[in-house]
């Protein structure tokens, strides 16, 4: 409703994690460059790790859009860590497509792993990947430390993917899982974004939605309030500015005031708190920033793509008849 107010062609706030959205902090580009490297060098077993909020799921996204471009890669893709050892194992096979699925755990993952053997014999990659991991429990851990161990001498045939907030890392370090802890080979953690990255993760979406004048929505005021509030987590940041619009426009400024944002954070109740920030553990081979640039350019091309779709779509001349 506020988008002709603000001159804006979409929602620049919406909460469903939209990878032509996505802003490349250097943390963010780290992590999606250690999902890439992990998938295409075959190393297994990847760990990542953040806060709820934290853009885990919006990086997924961006790694299957890139992968799916590539006909030689074929993943299954959990979102529910909720499921029982056979649903888990049947949901796999599903999403691969492997046919006559078993409804006994010992021939599913036989099945699987045929499946998996079949498609490294012809060079091609299979990637299974779990958000939400946190969720998991011990059986299912115990079912993946199974598919972990299909390997040659030089490569894991099966690439996993685990992503899930903190409380995944502390089950991987229980006594129980060391076996599969010792097989992760790149770990990343997500942080909440620093003032800076907040400023220009705001600008970032306005501008994607086609804003001529971020900075004057959100004056560098009304962002460091954001800030405050939000802590830089990037959900609530989409929370805030998106209710701040709404209330912006009802009263037909042209300008968020940090009291707008003062109101909302009292509405949300939100408590100035800090997040728990965790010591930085990110991959640094050089492999892996190479990587980052490569989806760097593909991210930029993507949308500078949306950009000229969204220009050639202006341009289409609208007859208005009245009826
Ligand atoms: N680097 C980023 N660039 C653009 N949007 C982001 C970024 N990080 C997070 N977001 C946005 O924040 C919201 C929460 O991200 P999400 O991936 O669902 O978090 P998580 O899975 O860690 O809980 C989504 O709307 C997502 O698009
Ligand atoms: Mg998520």
């Amino acid at each position: 409703m506020y988008k002709a107010f603000y001159s804006l062609k979409r929602n620049p706030f919406e909460i469903t994690p939209d990878p032509s959205f996505l802003f490349p902090t250097g943390r963010h580009n780290e992590a999606l460059a250690a999902l890439y490297y992990g998938v295409r060098r075959h190393k297994g077993f990847v760990v990542l790790t953040g806060e709820v909020g934290t853009g885990k799921t919006l990086l997924l996204r961006c790694l299957l859009q890139s992968l799916k471009q590539s006909s030689d890669i074929a993943y299954a893709y959990i979102f529910n860590g909720l499921l029982s050892p056979v649903e888990f194992l049947q949901y796999i096979a599903g999403d691969l497509g492997i046919p006559a699925v078993s409804k006994n755990k010992g021939e599913l993952l036989l099945q699987i792993a045929r499946y998996v053997i079949a498609r490294s014999q012809k060079k091609l990659t299979t990637v299974l990947v779990v958000d939400e991991a946190h969720h998991l429990s011990a059986e299912i851990l115990e079912e993946i430390r199974l598919l972990t161990n299909l390997e040659t001498a030089n490569e894991k045939l099966l690439q996993i993917l685990l992503v899930g907030q903190p409380e995944l890392d502390d089950k991987l370090d229980s006594p129980d899982l060391r076996q599969l802890k010792q097989r992760v080979a790149l770990r990343s953690h997500l942080v909440p974004l620093n003032s800076d990255e907040t400023k220009g993760y705001i600008q970032r979406r306005l501008e994607l939605a086609g804003s001529p004048s971020a900075s004057v929505i959100f004056p560098p005021e009304t962002i460091a309030a954001i800030y405050q509030h939000s802590q830089g987590l990037p959900r609530l940041i989409n929370t805030i500015c998106e209710n701040a619009l709404i209330a912006a426009y009802g009263k037909q400024m042209p300008s968020v005031s940090p009291d707008i944002i003062d109101d909302i954070a009292k509405d949300f109740r939100l408590g100035v708190q800090t997040p728990k920030v965790k010591k930085e553990q990110t991959a640094d081979e050089p492999d892996v920033r190479k990587a980052a640039q490569t989806l760097l350019a593909l991210y930029a091309n993507l949308q500078a793509q949306q950009t000229r779709e969204e220009k050639s779509r202006m341009r289409v001349p609208v007859r208005v008849t009245e009826q």
